[in-house]
Parts: structure tokens; sequence; C-alpha cells
């Protein structure tokens, strides 16, 4: 196994401070006392060997799924870590990721051995996948295919015919479609949305982090059939051991209040999608694909700028932050968040006219 650095997750975490952060993809994150958790609630030692139950039976109720379907993990980074784990234990194996893509999304596998090989999201088809070309990506050696939904960067849905579709070709095959489903329910519509049920070759990865800005539990899961999440127990015993069981004690306390902790941002994130909408629409130099939710878009400028020299000129002429296209694969995007005061959007969106201008 070979480590390479991971260019965007070094970059986000030495970009040091701006006044405007623009960067994050998920909402703010919650305190305890904002949870209403107080430290009588607490305990660091409990029953936890292959997960607190109480947490793997909440997942469970909420996705509509049987215990045995639900593994626990530190995030969906490391659900993510968990799978290519599994899946990936031969050398030789392909697996086709999704582009643009986050980028732990293929570095991960490809440190397990993983030859990666690509699947487009092209922009002009507003970032959906073309059916014909993935079935003929597909092949016996592939492993698995890993795409997120909603898609990071441009937080675009997929419809549930198309998962369907893309889950049946790849179970001709024998390949596991793995779905990244930490955006998924910025979507409005029922509680515990998730395509674990569309097929049998699903494996669904989460966590609380993005939605429900809860990063610091690390709170994550996987569904999976029962004999995934078995051999996943087993590389357990040889990697964390255990989780945290405070951490995994105070997000079990979590779902029962979702559906506020969800609500509390959502007036807001209306009326910023709306302003950038606007801003878009007024202006020539930039067009996108309008995310089907959540707090980041992906637009694209049309006037030859570099969406990294946008980025660069932001930083330093307006103390802004906002991620360079270069970071997802698209010199001629910038990632840009919208969890943020309306005036401060505004100003930013401001700030970016007088550039392209
Ligand atoms: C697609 C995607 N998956 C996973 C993660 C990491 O999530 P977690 O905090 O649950 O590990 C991110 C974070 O940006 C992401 O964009």
């Amino acid at each position: 196994m070979e480590f390479k650095p991971i260019k965007y997750m070094e970059w986000m975490k030495t970009r040091g401070h701006a006044k405007y952060d623009l960067c994050p993809s998920g909402v703010s994150n919650l305190s305890l006392k904002e949870l209403g958790v107080g430290i009588e609630d607490l305990e660091i030692y409990g029953e936890n060997s292959y997960g607190y139950l109480p947490l793997i039976q909440a997942i469970a109720k909420r996705y509509q799924v049987h215990e045995d379907n639900v593994m626990l993990a530190v995030g969906t980074s490391f659900a993510l870590f968990l799978v290519c784990a599994l899946l990936l234990n031969k050398g030789g194996n392909k697996v086709l990721v999704e582009r643009p893509a986050y980028e732990p999304l293929w570095a991960v596998p490809q440190a397990f051995g993983g030859q990666i090989v690509r699947l487009d999201r092209k922009y002009e088809q507003g970032y959906a996948f073309d059916l014909d070309e993935f079935e003929k990506q597909l092949s016996e050696n592939v492993k698995f295919v890993l795409l997120t939904n909603l898609h990071n960067p441009s937080g675009v849905s997929l419809s549930t015919s198309m998962l369907k579709n893309m889950a049946e070709a790849a179970n001709k095959k024998g390949v596991f479609l793995v779905v990244d489903e930490v955006y998924l329910e910025f979507l409005d519509g029922e509680v515990g949305q998730t395509s674990f049920h569309l097929a049998d070759n699903i494996i669904v990865i989460s966590s609380l982090t993005k939605v429900f800005g809860l990063p610091g539990l690390r709170c994550g899961w996987i569904l999976a059939p029962p004999e995934i999440v078995e051999k996943m127990k087993v590389f357990l015993d040889y990697s964390l051991v255990e989780g945290v069981f405070i951490g995994e004690l105070i997000s079990s306390k979590m779902f029962d209040q979702l559906a506020s902790i969800k609500l509390r941002k959502k007036e807001r994130i209306h009326q910023n999608v709306n302003l950038i909408k606007g801003f878009i629409e007024d202006e020539s130099c930039l067009t996108w694909i309008e995310p089907s939710g959540g707090i980041i878009c992906f637009p694209r400028i049309e006037s030859g700028l570099s969406g990294d020299e946008l980025a660069r000129i932001l930083r330093e002429d307006f103390d802004t932050a906002v991620i360079p296209g270069s970071l997802f694969e698209s010199p001629q995007h910038f990632r840009l968040g919208m969890d943020v005061e309306s005036f401060v959007l505004a100003e930013v969106l401001e700030h970016i006219k007088e550039i392209l201008a």
C-alpha cells in the first residue's frame, strides 16, 4: 500500500483563516450545549465491541434496514477505507470512480492497489452518467463502482431510475455499486432517504457530518449485505478494535433530533441558493448546473479566467476563500459554499463580479 498525499485534504487543512470562508460543504458545527447534551448524560466506558447497539438500532430504524446491515465507521471517510480494505483484498482489481470527484474517492482505492478507471459525469449533460458508456466500462475485473449522491462538487442528484439501471448493469458482472450518500439528506423528502433498497449489490456509506453539522462526532456507517458487514467486523479487529464509546453514545442521542437540526438552516440555504441563482443568470461570464440540494455549487467561468485564478484573487484581495476547481479536476470551475450569512454571500458575489469584469 502506498499513501500518496491527498492534495485536496492538504489544501483544506492548511488553507488558514479567511474572513469569509466559503469552502465548507457541510452546515456549520453544533455544540454540545446547543444539542442539549450535558456532562451528566455522558460516559466513557460501555459495551461497543462491534458498535454501540442503540446507535446501530437508530441507524437501522432511520434507513429501514436490519441491524445486520449496519456497520459503524469513523465518518464516511473510514467507511470508504473499510469498503476498500474489504473489496480490494486481491491485487489487479479495477474500480470505476466518478469524475469530477472528491479526491479521496479515487486516492483511497488507489492506495489499496485498485486500478482506477474514471467514469465521466459531463458538465454538458448536467453531471448525469451516460448509461451506455457505463455498461461498456463494466467487466468482471471491476470490483466496485464509486459515486456520490448528491454529487460533490456540483450538488446534483441522481435519479432513482439511473441508480437502479446502474446497479442492475453492475450486478450482471458481479460488481458492487458503492454510493456515498453523505449529502443525500440535504434533499427535501422522506426521512431516511437512501439508495440501499434499490438493489442487492448497492453498498451505502454516509455520516452525520454534512447535513446535520456534526462532523466532530465522526459518526459514520456502512449499509451493506450482512455477509459484508460480518467481514468488516473482522477488519475492525485488525484496525481500530473499537469505536470511541463516548462518540457513539452522543451520536445515538442525536437521531431523535435530526429533523429539528436539519430545519435550523433550511431558510438561509434556500435564500442563498436563490441569491446565487439570480447572480449567475445576470452574469454572462458564469454558468452552472443548479444543485438539487445542499450548500455547495460548482460554477464554471466562461471568460478564460481559471477557477484557480479567481480563488487566488478572492483570497489575496478580499480575504475570501473558495475552492479552486483544479482540486476537483475542473480548472474552469470553483466550488462555492452557501452556508454563510446572506449579506456575506451578497458581498462575495459582488467581489466575484468585480474580478470577472
Ligand atoms: C463526498 C464526500 N464523502 C465523504 C466526506 C467526508 O465525510 P466524513 O466527515 O463523514 O468522513 C466528504 C467531505 O468533504 C465528502 O465530500
